[in-house]
């Protein structure tokens, strides 16, 4: 670990820190897909070290665009992107980036801990390690004692608590997470929102992009909000949400929740 990193201590004093270390960097970047379809357009934005930023936006405006650029999944057609200094593609082949979606796509039959250290298994980690390493995630995700059960036995959010288990699993330097709560209930949302950042909290240095249309759930979790026009998808503000960490249930009722929160809606609005 980089023992210079900004650590989450920091975070008690404003955020959005210029001095973090730079992984994501975004200058005009745009994409237009080969039917012709612009889905973003000039989308500058630079992310460091240990930051926590939500995407919102109206449907069809390129948020998972942005992220399957920023996963080296589909390539950029105009403007300059780096991620943690490199290609995209180059960031994950070294295993640095890791995906969670809103559909949990574990393997429905296999065993939790198999499920989680796949990513291991493929790359041939030893048995040992992975175990290790799988118990370690697993646990992170308050699913320890569930090491042997298979998806099909459990809830909506705990899948979702194993795909955040397998993405943390090769210890990632950046999570990319496209609306993984959208399809859970009120409370188990919430309850996520509180893991969530807890394991932030924990890893540190990891950076989280998480895509939301959910505004009071962009401005509990983030340090920043990345807001987004209508398609062809531009950035039209970041805001800084500048609330101190850890973040508990009094934060859902303080007055400067309301005030980021009508803050976002406003923006969303232009
Ligand atoms: N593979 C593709 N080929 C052509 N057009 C695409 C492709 N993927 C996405 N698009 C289009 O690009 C635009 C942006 O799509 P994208 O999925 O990035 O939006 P989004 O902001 O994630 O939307 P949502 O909130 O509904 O998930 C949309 O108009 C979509 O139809
Ligand atoms: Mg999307």
């Amino acid at each position: 670990m980089n023992m210079n990193a900004v650590t989450r201590d920091d975070l008690q004093t404003p955020v959005g820190r210029s001095d973090a270390k730079l992984l994501v960097s975004m200058q005009q970047l745009g994409k237009v897909y080969p039917n012709g379809t612009v889905a973003v357009q000039q989308a500058s934005l630079q992310a460091g070290e240990g930051e926590f930023l939500c995407f919102v936006g109206p449907s069809g405006c390129g948020k998972s665009t942005i992220f399957n650029m920023i996963a080296g999944l589909t390539e950029p057609t105009s403007g300059h992107l780096s991620v943690l200094g490199t290609t995209p593609k180059e960031a994950r082949k070294q295993n640095e980036i890791a995906f969670v979606f809103q559909e949990h796509t574990l393997l429905p039959w296999a065993r939790l801990i198999d499920n989680v250290t796949l990513p291991l298994t493929l790359r041939g980690v030893p048995k040992k390690e992975r175990i290790a390493e799988g118990e370690r995630v697993l646990e992170l995700v308050g699913l320890k004692d569930y090491t042997k059960s298979v998806p099909r036995q459990l809830s909506g959010g705990m899948k979702m608590r194993v795909s955040i288990a397998r993405a943390l699993i090769s210890r990632p330097k950046l999570l990319l997470m496209d609306e993984p709560f959208g399809a859970l209930d009120e409370i188990t949302r919430q309850s996520l929102q509180d893991e969530l950042l807890n394991i932030w909290q924990k890893e540190r240095s990891m950076s989280v992009l998480f895509i939301t249309h959910n505004v009071f759930e962009a401005v509990f979790l983030s340090t920043r909000v990345v807001v987004m026009t209508p398609r062809p998808g531009k950035i039209s503000e970041i805001i800084d949400i500048d609330i101190p960490f850890p973040r508990t249930d009094d934060y859902r009722v303080m007055p400067e929740f309301s005030h980021y929160i009508r803050q976002v809606s406003e923006a969303l609005k232009h």
